[in-house]
């Protein structure tokens, strides 16, 4: 055992297939680099927690951080391990549709093997980290661990070992933060309740979004920006007819597009949290960023797609 353990993640982005993917349909998503979350462990008499959403016995958090207590008492039980101090750090907006709860939890599970000097496969973490989502948020697909753990842009089909691919298309992306918190947990479960009530017209949303989502595959690996944006357009209007959207960011996504986006759609789980928009150059990305921003939108973050290596 060392006398600190430590872990880090970095956030994520779906660019296509949120919530179709809870379904078996394929999405694409990729680790997000210019968010982390690290987490470092030492001994302690009692089990506490020291982040920027509460600091204090780790039996006495809020609701919304049961999964991190929960995960660091199954960790501590199956690798035998003491009571801890745990300490995040986190430049991931939370509930923004960045995977800020996977995130974490890859972060701590790292941090515990690190910390007892075990060796962690992948199946381990993602094994971990999926507990967890279940507690954040029901029902997950499995998408957020695998991309929050990752280097690289990912296909992800649930139930399936997932498929990486260089995001090589010579174009930018713009992330745009609502400041609304995401309602993942919410709107997976409304997806579902619409599955229930309405299966033909709630399947073919999904089975289009599917389809988007490979069409977007295609126009990546043959470098076609435009055709990107065409398939990022139309699964918004798919996620909005499915009723994850709101109108902030219907506002923010049309700004986008009236500031030259090839395309623009919401990321994640819905009804707040980010959106994401595609620009053919750097300066129509930051001309889109400033018109965002003026719109209210949070914060902005501009991703090269294709030069970007994620070694
Ligand atoms: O809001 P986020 O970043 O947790 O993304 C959720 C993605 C969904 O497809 C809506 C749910 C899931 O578990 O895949």
């Amino acid at each position: 055992m060392k006398a600190a353990g430590y872990g880090s993640a970095s956030g994520k982005i779906i660019l296509m297939g949120e919530h179709s993917v809870v379904y078996g349909e394929p999405a694409i998503a990729f680790p997000f680099q210019a968010t982390r979350i690290t987490a470092e462990l030492e001994p302690s008499v009692e089990n506490t927690l020291f982040s920027d959403y509460y600091s204090g016995p780790l039996t006495k958090v809020p609701a919304h951080l049961h999964n991190i207590r929960q995960l660091t008492e199954k960790l501590q039980e199956a690798l035998r391990c003491g009571r801890t101090n745990l300490t995040i750090h986190s430049t991931i907006p939370g509930e923004r549709g960045m995977g800020s709860s996977a995130a974490v939890a890859v972060a701590i599970t790292r941090s515990y093997f690190d910390y007892m000097e075990q060796t962690l496969t992948e199946a381990e973490l993602l094994h971990y980290v999926n507990f967890s989502e279940k507690i954040a948020h029901g029902n997950p697909s499995g998408i957020d661990a695998a991309a929050t753990s990752g280097q690289e842009p990912l296909l992800f089909t649930k139930g399936q070992p997932f498929e990486t691919f260089d995001l090589n298309i010579n174009a930018f992306l713009i992330v745009a933060d609502t400041g609304v918190k995401g309602r993942t947990r919410e709107t997976v479960k409304e997806v579902a309740h619409r599955f229930q009530q309405a299966p033909k017209s709630t399947g073919k949303l999904i089975k289009n979004l599917g389809l988007l989502t490979q069409a977007a595959r295609q126009a990546i690996i043959d470098d076609q920006p435009t055709v990107l944006g065409q398939a990022m357009n139309e699964a918004h209007k798919q996620l909005a007819t499915l009723g994850v959207s709101n109108q902030t960011l219907d506002r923010l996504i049309s700004c986008a597009r009236q500031n030259g986006a090839l395309g623009a759609k919401l990321t994640g789980g819905g009804r707040g949290g980010c959106l994401i928009a595609l620009a053919a150059d750097q300066q129509t990305a930051q001309e889109i960023a400033t018109a965002l921003t003026h719109q209210g939108a949070h914060a902005t973050w501009i991703q090269q797609l294709g030069v970007v290596t994620y070694a």
